[in-house]
């Protein structure tokens, strides 16, 4: 999906003065892709408003209309879904291309595995790297079968099971995606299907199936939580607004913090308990981040982030905050570069299957922007330079991954020579606004 532009897209932000102004990041990728299925198996109109327009979000979108529901741009950010019902899914005539999306792969295979179809997902070779053996092992158990490129790598062929069979299943990795595959799988299983998670991940998709009808309880136990599904559900159809996406918010967030005399505001962004580490962890390394305005939007806590620049001090970041703020550490690591003394960041072995190997291509690329940083197995020290600019003048390689060009483009603006990120055409798959939004800011292209 990301060649769009044939071509790669080398890009390089540097900034000649202070950051300011009030932005708006786009909708939550996670609840985009969630609001679209859920829409897709409910009967009736859902409407959408503020979808993330992203590749990723539009591979989900064209996967289900492949499969049968109808899924429509009214006009910027607002989408109607009709649905097909749960259980209705057709067969779809080609592969379903999946782009860049592990989301789109994982939650979308959950639905087809309770279907009597047959879907054939294909991605990008980023994509095609990652690994799918966490989903096809529990939706193998419950019935489904699988044709997969060696280590369970797409490009993956799952035929459904009809009935299904509900299981109970304890997460072995702390991944919302898995959880969600199973719960989804569960939506069309007869009986009650159940997911144990030991650290709690993002529950988009418990709030917002209950949100559509279905029926999900969840519980704290000695193993953890445990959340159930009762399947064979229907979904009614919903209004949804997407609030801002915090994984998002992320860039111009820590682009403010590391700019001397920024004062900058991120209007509406998402701050789900279960996505809002990256705001505390900041908090805890002095950051000035006020939150105003704070609201529900969509069944989620949303807020405004008002961010002024100013000293970091690095600290140990808790691992256990890792699932909270996953996606957030490539940003983490910039912001981190300009504290005073080193930052710890560990238990993030999650990092290194995401659309790249997250620890050891950031490490990398500070390491060529002349920042000292230590690769651990599972995480990364970076040792901060206090207020001093980074040496910068190196390119950075993106490796097809939107966060890790992000985090760079934003690197530059602090550095005594360009950073240049080689190719900034995966920034697309979650944030096609990156560049106006930045420049709006004062940032230079
Ligand atoms: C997501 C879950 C996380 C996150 C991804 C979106 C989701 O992945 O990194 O960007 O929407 O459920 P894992 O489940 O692999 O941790």
């Amino acid at each position: 999906m990301t060649d769009a532009a044939a071509e790669p897209l080398a890009l390089s932000l540097t900034a000649a003065g202070p950051l300011s102004g009030t932005v708006t990041v786009p909708g939550d990728k996670s609840i985009s892709h969630r609001a679209l299925m859920f829409g897709a198996l409910a009967v009736g109109e859902t409407r959408i408003e503020g979808l993330l327009e992203g590749e990723d979000v539009l591979a989900t979108a064209a996967a289900l209309r492949a499969m049968g529901a109808d899924v429509t741009r009214a006009g910027a950010g607002s989408w109607r879904v009709h649905g097909v019902g749960v259980g209705g899914l057709l067969q779809p005539r080609t592969a379903l291309d999946m782009g860049n999306s592990g989301t789109s792969t994982r939650l979308l295979m959950g639905l087809v595995a309770a279907h009597p179809i047959t879907a054939t997902f294909i991605g990008d070779p980023s994509l095609s790297k990652r690994p799918m053996g966490r989903v096809v092992e529990p939706l193998s158990r419950m019935g489904a079968s699988f044709a997969a490129a060696p280590g369970n790598r797409l490009p993956l062929t799952l035929t459904g099971a009809c009935p299904a069979v509900p299981i109970r299943y304890e997460l072995p990795v702390a991944s919302a995606q898995v959880k969600s595959a199973v719960l989804l799988a569960g939506l069309n299983t007869p009986g009650r299907t159940s997911v144990v998670e030991r650290v709690p991940t993002r529950d988009h998709s418990e709030r917002m199936l209950r949100g559509f009808g279905a029926t999900v309880e969840v519980e704290e136990s000695a193993e953890g939580r445990v959340i159930t599904i009762t399947g064979e559900a229907e979904l009614r159809p919903q209004t949804i607004t997407v609030p801002g996406d915090p994984s998002s918010a992320a860039f111009p967030l820590v682009a403010a913090l590391i700019v001397p005399g920024s004062r900058v505001t991120i209007a509406n962004v998402g701050l789900n308990p279960t996505r809002d580490g990256l705001v505390r962890v900041l908090r805890d390394m002095g950051a000035d981040i006020l939150l105003a305005d704070e609201r529900i939007v969509g069944g989620e806590p949303v807020a405004d982030l008002m961010v002024t620049a100013g000293p970091l001090r690095g600290i140990e970041v808790p691992p256990e905050v890792a699932p909270s703020m996953i996606d957030e550490y490539p940003a983490l690591f910039i912001a981190a570069t300009f504290a005073e003394g080193k930052t710890v960041m560990r238990g993030l072995e999650e990092l290194r299957v995401k659309e790249s190997d997250r620890i050891a291509v950031m490490a990398a690329g500070l390491a060529a922007c002349g920042v000292g940083v230590e690769e651990l197995p599972d995480g990364l020290i970076v040792h901060g330079r206090g207020g001093e600019a980074v040496p910068g003048g190196a390119t950075v390689a993106s490796h097809l991954d939107h966060r890790i060009a992000m985090s760079f483009a934003v690197l530059g603006l602090r550095a005594a020579a360009p950073v240049v990120v080689d190719d900034a055409r995966p920034i697309a798959t979650s944030f096609p606004d990156f560049l106006p939004l930045m420049r709006r800011l004062g940032a230079r292209v």
